[in-house]
Parts: C-alpha cells; structure tokens; sequence
C-alpha cells in the first residue's frame, strides 16, 4: 500500500509508542465494568452481613468476609443501599451536600454499588466529587528520593531540595536493598534540612521497613500492598488479616501508615476473575478501610501501564482516587510510575488530580531526574518543576509546590550534604569527603557526583543495624557536631511519635510541627465561597516564579 506521509507522520509520534489494547474482560482487561461483575445486595440477619453483592456468606472468600465484618456500617446499609447509584453520584456532585452527609451514607453501600455510582460520573463530576471529598481541607504532594549509587549524601542533599520546593511527604527507596538503614538516615535528616516537619519513609522488604520505623529513622509507611482478589492476595504472602495486623504493629509504635493498590494488579498477576479493575479496586479500599489504615496510595500506582491501555482507563484511574475520598480515607493519588511517552498525555493525566487537589496529587513525584529514579520513573520528574510551578500559576491552583531560588537550592543542599558528612564521622561510618559534599551540592543528578565505595558503604550500614544506632543518635551526632537546629527538628519527629495526631487521616505537618489532618483541618468545600482557595501569602509565593520579569526592577 503506499503510504500517506500525514499517517505516516502520525505513527511517528510519542504517542503512537505507547500500548493500547481492547478491553478483554476475560483477561481483566476492562477498566469500569466488566459483564462478569456482580449486582449490588446486602442482606443483615442479627447484625450480620449474610449475603454480599449476590454471594451468600457460605461462598465468601476472605475479601468478602473482612469486608462484610468490618468495612461497611451495618446500621447503615438498609437506607444507603435503598438510595439509587445514580442518585447517589448526582449528591456527590451536589454543592448542596456537604461532605460529611456523603461520607455518612457511602459507609452503609457495598463494592459493587460503589462501582455502579463511580460509572455515572465523567471525569469532570470526579473532579467536583474529589474536591469535596478530599480529606484535608489544603492538598499535598509527595516526593521520590532516590538515585542510581544509592548515595547518601546525594539522597541528603535531593531531600532538602525537596522539602524547600513544598512537598509534604518525601519516599526513598534503594538499588542495592542493604543501603535501607543508610538511605532511611540521609533522607531524614536531608528533609529536616530543608522544611521542619516533612514527614519520610523507606520503602523495603517488610521486616526492614518496619524496624528502620521503629526505631525511628522513618516517620510513615505506604506499601503495604492489598489486592482485590483472594488468589493474588495470597501469592502476595498475605491475607487481609495479616495486613491489618502490620498496619497494627506501624501504628502502636507511633508511625502514620497507608495502604498501597491499584487499578491492574489483578490483571498483571494473571487473577482477575474476569472482573472489572474498578470493581476489584473497589474491594481493595473497603479492605484498606476495614483494617483500620487511615488511607491509600492508589490510582494503578506501579500497574498504570495496564490501566492506560484500556479504554477509560485514565478515567478509571480518577474513579479510584475518589472511592478512596468517598470512603474517608486519605488518598496519595499516584501520578508516580511513567507510562506514557507523550508530555501530552501524561501532563492530561496528572490535571484530574492536580485540578481539584487530593492529599497528595503525586504520590511520588520524582525530585531527581528520571534516570535516578529507582522506583521506575515518575510522571513528572526534577526536570519538570518549572513546568508545574507555571501551570500552578496559570491556573491558580496549589499542587502543593513552589518556585525556588537557586541561592536557596545550593544553601538546603550544601547543609543537608555536610550534616550527613558530619553524622557519618560521629557515628565511625564510612568517610565522606568534602571533594563528595561539593560535587553532590552543584549536581543534577548521580552522573555529576563522585563515587562511593559501595563494599564499604554496605558494611558500614549492616553494621550500623547491629549497634542498634537509632533516631535518637543521630539526634546527638547532630547536636555535637554544630547541627543544633537540624538536631531540633529532628528530635521534633521523634517526639511526634509520642503525641501520635500525624497518625490521624491525611495528616501532615506544618514548619512548626502543626499538624493539619482532615480531622483538624477538614475540607468543607460546598461550592464557590467555600472551601480552599489559593490566597494570600501563598498565592504571592505561587505567582513569584523565576523566570517572569520583576515589575520591581524598572
Ligand atoms: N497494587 C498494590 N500495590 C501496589 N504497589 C504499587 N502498585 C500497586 C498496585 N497497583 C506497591 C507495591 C510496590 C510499591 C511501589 O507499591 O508494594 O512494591
Ligand atoms: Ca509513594
């Protein structure tokens, strides 16, 4: 056939190389609603739920048990189920209806009444619907901390940058697992480096994760992964017991903890049963509820790719977001894992989050570049900063960052990289030079820093959890060292912990260790007039980009 050159030119483009398939419900390939889904029902006999979404009790797998035991308000179910799906997607758009009556009649409907109202709504009524159900009344972002070598002092010095440009919540994770204790270490201190109060987490193996919690070189966790079916569960080595009793064992040692799922895990792990992506996310959420975490990481998270490919897939990936919202929890909306090669799509992608605001719009934004990203690429990367903090500005919305100024940047940095430097010393790891602190303090990423001796490094850090070196030593190491109001702020974490409010919903701190949750400061939006708008102090902040010119100056 010969070609037309338009076509041509077409098939060429970024986005033509990115995986589309048709919904397959077979293969749980179908985002919204799969034929295979089941119908709405509850029924209550002496205060037990005996029938779920058409399967009598005695055919329950463990998901329906645990969420017909502890996810949905028995009291409740009767009338909320009575409403119509559809009128209750037209109350969640209402600004008539206030947040809380929503909450009050979502918690008596069951997974497959919540995907049948998630299905009336466009992506437009989702964005109305999660700007009322956010938890918090003002949104957040989290930020990747990681990088290629697994350097500390370039995880120290990427923190602090970080946490000056706004976010809230910063994650890192490692190429080589052994470096946790080191990583954990350098992001907590680099974040403190940067704005007192932002929150850190180390995401590993669980045992790890859990023991770097406990002895408080990390203030939150996240990946504690639930899924929608029992067969993928349980290849996952977990059941929803088990998890809520992890979630148990975070929470009693004073560290906030969410939930991770997903749109497509199911699918990727061959165990669907033919379900709809949306329906099985539903399950996941009730489970998350159920077991008492206070929110979730979800939105497909590391499955976007498979989520993406399907029609109404992005929209299913919004549809998530909200059932997390309607169901009172927290919810960091994902925007983490790349999967598009197009800036179009996957800016369009980031804007139903980023438009009404969610806890935290990305739950995972990379703060290095894509390279270093060691959880995969992010959606939007350190490259990307002045193209976000410009649509902020344009549109006059707060997606939870904001312009910095390069004198700042290098300032953050160069403390963050010598705290480290001098932590290191105190506590006999290994050395880390000042040629080192230099290169990390002007670099854009690992491939402008000099390299570490890993050997050293990994002995260092195994060792380093055999001394049982804890937050309170580093602490001391700072104090001792000339570090006195890093040392503050970080003893200042330590001792949320102990007052335990950043473990309610949505939590996250201010510069003076406030915390600001949905129960303290909950979101009341109900229309125009209402609820959270960028102002004031902020606004200015948000306007003040680097690159405009400054009216100031003529
Ligand atoms: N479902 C469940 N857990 C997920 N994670 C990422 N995506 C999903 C999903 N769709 C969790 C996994 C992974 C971490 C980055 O987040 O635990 O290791
Ligand atoms: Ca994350």
């Amino acid at each position: 056939m010969k070609r037309s050159k338009r076509i041509e030119v077409l098939d060429q483009r970024p986005v033509n190389l990115d995986g589309y398939i048709d919904e397959w419900p077979e293969m749980g390939l179908v985002a919204m609603k799969s034929p295979y889904d089941p119908k709405p029902s509850i029924k209550i006999e002496n205060g037990v739920i005996v029938e779920l979404d058409g399967k009598k009790r005695e055919d329950f797998d463990f998901l329906d048990q645990f969420i017909a035991d502890y996810a949905i308000r028995i009291d409740r179910a009767e009338a909320s189920m009575a409403v119509s799906s559809l009128e209750i997607a037209r109350r969640i758009v209402d600004i008539h209806i206030s947040r809380r009556e929503i909450l009050e009649l979502i918690s008596g409907i069951t997974p497959a009444k919540m995907a049948e109202v998630i299905n009336h709504l466009n992506v437009v009524e989702m964005m109305m619907g999660m700007q009322k159900m956010r938890a918090r009344k003002v949104p957040g972002n989290q930020a990747h901390i990681t990088n290629l070598k697994d350097d500390p002092v370039q995880i120290a010095a990427d923190a602090a940058e970080g946490a000056l440009r706004g976010f809230s919540e910063e994650e890192t994770t490692m190429g080589v697992a052994r470096y946790a204790p080191f990583s954990s270490m350098a992001l907590l201190i680099g974040a403190q480096a940067g704005r007192p109060g932002v929150l850190t987490q180390c995401s590993a193996e669980e045992a790890t994760e859990l023991e770097l919690g406990i002895r408080g070189l990390t203030t939150y966790a996240e990946t504690l992964s639930v899924y929608g079916t029992e067969k993928v569960f349980i290849d996952g080595d977990d059941t929803p017991y088990s998890k809520a009793f992890l979630n148990s064992a975070y929470a009693s040692r004073g560290l906030k903890v969410r939930f991770s799922s997903g749109a497509g895990s199911e699918a990727l792990m061959g165990s669907s049963e033919k379900k709809s992506m949306l329906y099985l996310e539903c399950r996941c959420l009730y489970v998350t509820k159920g077991a008492g975490s206070q929110g979730i990481q979800n939105g497909s998270v590391s499955c976007i790719g498979v989520a993406a490919g399907v029609p109404s897939g992005i929209r299913e990936v919004m549809g998530e977001n909200l059932v997390a919202a309607l169901l009172g929890l927290e919810c960091a909306s994902s925007n983490d894992q790349s999967f598009s090669n197009s800036d179009m799509r996957r800016t369009a992608r980031t804007m139903l989050q980023f438009m009404p605001g969610t806890d935290f719009i990305f739950s995972g934004y990379a703060a290095e570049p894509n390279y270093d990203n060691m959880f995969a690429g992010s959606n939007f990367d350190a490259e990307d900063f002045d193209d976000y903090n410009v649509m902020q500005r344009d549109m006059q919305v707060d997606g939870g960052l904001r312009p910095v100024t390069e004198e700042d940047v290098i300032r953050v940095r160069r403390t963050a990289a010598k705290a480290v430097q001098a932590v290191f010393r105190y506590l006999g790891l290994t050395r880390v030079t000042d040629e080192q602190v230099e290169a990390v303090v002007y670099a854009h990423g690992s491939k402008d820093t000099l390299n570490r001796d890993a050997a050293s490094d990994l002995m260092a850090a195994d060792e380093m959890m055999k001394r049982g070196i804890t937050g309170i030593d580093v602490v001391r190491a700072l104090a001792d060292s000339g570090f006195t109001e890093l040392a503050e702020n970080i003893l200042n974490m330590l001792k949320q912990r102990v007052i335990g409010d950043y473990m309610q919903t949505a939590a996250i701190l201010d510069d003076h260790f406030q915390v600001m949750s949905g129960v303290n400061t909950p979101n009341d939006y109900m229309g125009p007039g209402t609820g959270y708008r960028v102002s004031g102090e902020r606004w200015e902040e948000i306007k003040a980009i680097p690159h405009r010119i400054d009216t100031n100056e003529f």
